[in-house]
């Protein structure tokens, strides 16, 4: 037999991949997703990946895939968990899994692996992609299994086995998860919700007190619902969502501190800096401000916490997941056009809007008088038909004097 294990070079799956070999007596392949966390931790990954035991490691660069197929896909929506959250982990995930299995199949293995933990919803969205894609393959979660029940179990597993172990210290205590989309932060440190988190701890965007104390512009340009461009410069997805991430981290944008509800009822505070997808999820909106339907946006605004739900909550891969999506979809085939944000010590606004689509009409909107375009004695007869029925149940007689 043969696992495939979602390597991450963390200390759990780096427990995970000698205890497999230990407990199964069999090849571990460690595969490796890059999403667009760090170089430098995709490499510490290969090389540790090797150390540890792995019979094979697969690097895959899913970045241009990540953002192309999942994170942009997921901003046609403006998809926001509990009115915040804008699920940069939740949508790596099933990627993750989706080639993962595809690598399994490929190599003729018979179980996936992945280190999340029994608790998280992680878990939740790999073990149901794999459920949704390959439903052959076993399914190995040790979190859920082996007889570790801590970190400090873990620690010591990891001491005896000779696994390095980060240093503590304010920069990484925590569990990280971090990708083209955002920087997670939990655990240890974080998990007391009434103070904030310690100075150092967060690593990828800049104190808005230390961004530049000049303004900079930011032009998105939008195709089909898509960004295509920064600044008129024509980028691929994965290389579009590098540049926002980069401009936003450093004037400060997307810091976001959060109790959120956990998919199994319980809460945990988490600590999120998205840059790049709090860009794109306001210059989205303004290019969708000028073109969109009124009934159209509202039945989005209506629907779409139901969608981010069902991201959340593992279903990228699920039927209903799928129908919304293809709502979604058609209502963007004219949102093309740009949106103009200003950034600004931790601040965004969003500073114009143009669209070849635009319904925005001047000579409709406009307070100079335009009789030809619109009649304002015609508001008469609009306000008559839509006042009928509250005049019929008319509390005409009623006290409508204050007090
Ligand atoms: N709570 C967030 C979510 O469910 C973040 C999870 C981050 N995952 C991690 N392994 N650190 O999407
Ligand atoms: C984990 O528990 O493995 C990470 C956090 C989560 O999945 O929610």
């Amino acid at each position: 037999s043969k696992i495939v294990l979602a390597y991450s070079g963390g200390l759990d799956t780096s427990v995970i991949l000698v205890w497999l070999q230990e407990q199964y007596a069999c090849p571990v392949v460690a595969f490796i997703a890059n999403l667009g966390q760090t170089e430098a931790e995709v490499a510490e990954a290969t090389e540790k990946a090797h150390r540890y035991g792995a019979s094979e490691v697969h690097v895959a660069d899913l970045r241009d895939e990540f953002a192309r197929d999942y994170a942009f896909p997921m901003a046609r929506a403006n998809a926001v968990y509990e009115g915040q959250y804008l699920m940069g982990s939740s949508i790596g995930r099933p990627l993750i899994a989706a080639r993962q299995a595809a690598l399994a199949r490929r190599l003729g293995a018979d179980a996936v692996a992945h280190g999340a933990t029994g608790k998280g919803n992680d878990q939740i969205r790999f073990d149901l992609t794999y459920r949704a894609l390959a439903p052959e393959l076993a399914v190995i979660a040790p979190w859920r299994h082996w007889d570790f029940k801590s970190r400090s179990d873990l620690l010591a597993y990891a001491a005896a086995k000779a696994i390095t172990v980060a240093e503590a210290g304010p920069s990484r205590p925590v569990s990280v998860d971090s990708n083209l989309l955002h920087t997670s932060y939990e655990g240890e440190v974080l998990e007391d919700p009434a103070i904030p988190p310690p100075p150092g701890l967060l690593q990828r965007v800049r104190d808005p007190e230390d961004a530049p104390g000049t303004h900079e512009l930011v032009e998105i340009g939008f195709e089909e619902g898509d960004p295509v461009s920064v600044n008129g410069q024509r980028l691929a997805p994965g290389a579009l969502m590098g540049v926002l991430g980069e401009v936003g981290a450093r004037h400060g944008i997307g810091r976001l501190d959060v109790v959120e509800n956990r998919i199994f009822g319980f809460r945990t505070r988490n600590i999120y800096e998205a840059p790049a997808a709090t860009l794109l999820w306001h210059a989205h909106r303004a290019v969708e401000s000028l073109v969109l339907d009124p009934e159209v946006a509202q039945l989005k605004e209506e629907f779409v916490p139901k969608y981010a739900r069902l991201v959340y909550r593992g279903l990228w891969f699920a039927p209903e997941r799928e129908m919304l999506q293809a709502a979604i979809d058609h209502s963007q085939r004219e949102v093309t056009g740009t949106a103009t944000l200003r950034l600004y010590r931790g601040g965004l606004q969003v500073a114009g809007r143009t669209s070849p689509f635009s319904r925005y009409d001047v000579r409709l909107a406009t307070f100079e008088d335009d009789h030809a375009a619109f009649d304002q004695a015609d508001a008469e007869s609009w306000l008559r038909v839509t006042g009928i029925r509250l005049a019929q149940g008319s509390r005409a007689g009623a006290d409508v004097e204050p007090g």
